[in-house]
């Protein structure tokens, strides 16, 4: 398979943010010539063979940090997921002092979940290894969207000009900013919609619309992305209760069919089943949920590659 993107040149991944199209694309071939190497019989690489990846979540996770441990596993590279309950962060010590012990005990390679936004961003900047952001607070999930946008990519070839739609907690959702900033990128147009409170129209900043207006949102759309009301992160409750989220913006049957036919039903997880959406409608044909956790892992192989120096161009002529 021949090449096209360009070459990378970043040691950290922190945010969709920061990234050009080029080096999104970059990372979506890396990660095609992976699935290619996934599908195959001995589904293993020694791209990073010798190198140690250390996983720093300090906030609960399965999809992520899990798919984590079996790219690492995939390219070869020895893995060490630390269990932060019990780890010497209980007793006071600091991020960065965490961060300068795995250092020092020569891992190559952090990838940190953090509660509190621009954390990620902050260890880059101290530690020469690669850090990859897991999910810092509110702020960003590159590898998330990452995978998202690579999921459509698989189906329509291309976002642009395509319409979709992202319904629920926008407010508290490191996921959403993540997928605005990748999906615009790529040429999407992207409607965020669900409670004035969880949506507010400052987003429309950052080049997308915003409705409150659930039917009108649907109506045009070839996706909707439904994302889970983050109860941690929000101080007062934004809507009444959670049987008044679901009766009000739930995606049921009905809500479905105001969307265009066939069109996608996305989720990151983890879903709350019968909340913000119909469990037959998660397990139905049209939603890719497990596609996208499938998917995660040939993105953060991609991820973990490109960050310690790999070049796209040699897997991609694998
Ligand atoms: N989507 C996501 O980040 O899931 P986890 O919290 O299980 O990692």
């Amino acid at each position: 398979m021949a090449f096209s993107g360009m070459p990378w040149n970043r040691k950290d991944l922190i945010s969709i943010e920061s990234l050009n199209v080029e080096e999104i694309e970059t990372i979506f071939e890396t990660a095609e010539a992976f699935k290619k190497i996934l599908n195959r019989k001995t589904a293993k690489t020694p791209a990073l063979r010798g190198k140690t990846v250390v996983n720093l979540f300090f906030e609960p996770s399965t999809r992520t940090r899990v798919a984590f441990e079996m790219a690492a596993n995939r390219l070869s590279a020895d893995i060490l997921s630390l269990d932060m309950k019990t780890s010497s962060t209980t007793k006071g010590e600091t991020l960065r002092d965490t961060v300068d012990t795995i250092t020092a005990l020569q891992a190559d390679i952090i990838v940190i979940r953090h509660s509190a936004p621009g954390s990620a961003g902050y260890i880059a900047g101290v530690v020469d290894l690669p850090v990859l952001n897991a999910g810092d607070g509110a702020h960003e999930h590159p590898t998330q969207a990452l995978l998202d946008c690579f999921t459509l990519r698989e189906k329509w070839g291309s976002l642009k000009d395509r319409k979709i739609a992202i319904l629920g907690d926008i407010l508290y959702s490191r996921v959403a900013r993540s997928n605005i900033w990748a999906m615009t990128k790529l040429g999407a147009e992207v409607t965020l919609v669900g409670p004035s409170t969880l949506v507010p129209h400052e987003f429309e900043q950052m080049g997308v619309k915003v409705s409150h207006d659930l039917k009108s949102a649907l109506e045009d759309k070839e996706a909707v992305m439904l994302l889970r009301i983050q109860h941690e992160r929000q101080n007062a409750s934004a809507f009444p209760s959670l049987n008044e989220y679901t009766s009000m913006f739930g995606l049921n049957k009905t809500r479905l069919s105001w969307l265009k036919k066939d069109a996608i039903i996305m989720h990151p997880g983890p879903i709350n089943r019968g909340v913000e959406i119909d469990s037959e409608l998660a397990d139905s044909d049209q939603s890719v949920i497990l596609e996208q956790v499938t998917n995660g892992l040939a993105i953060r192989m991609a991820a973990l590659y490109l960050c310690s120096g790999g070049k796209a161009e040699a897997v991609a002529s694998d």
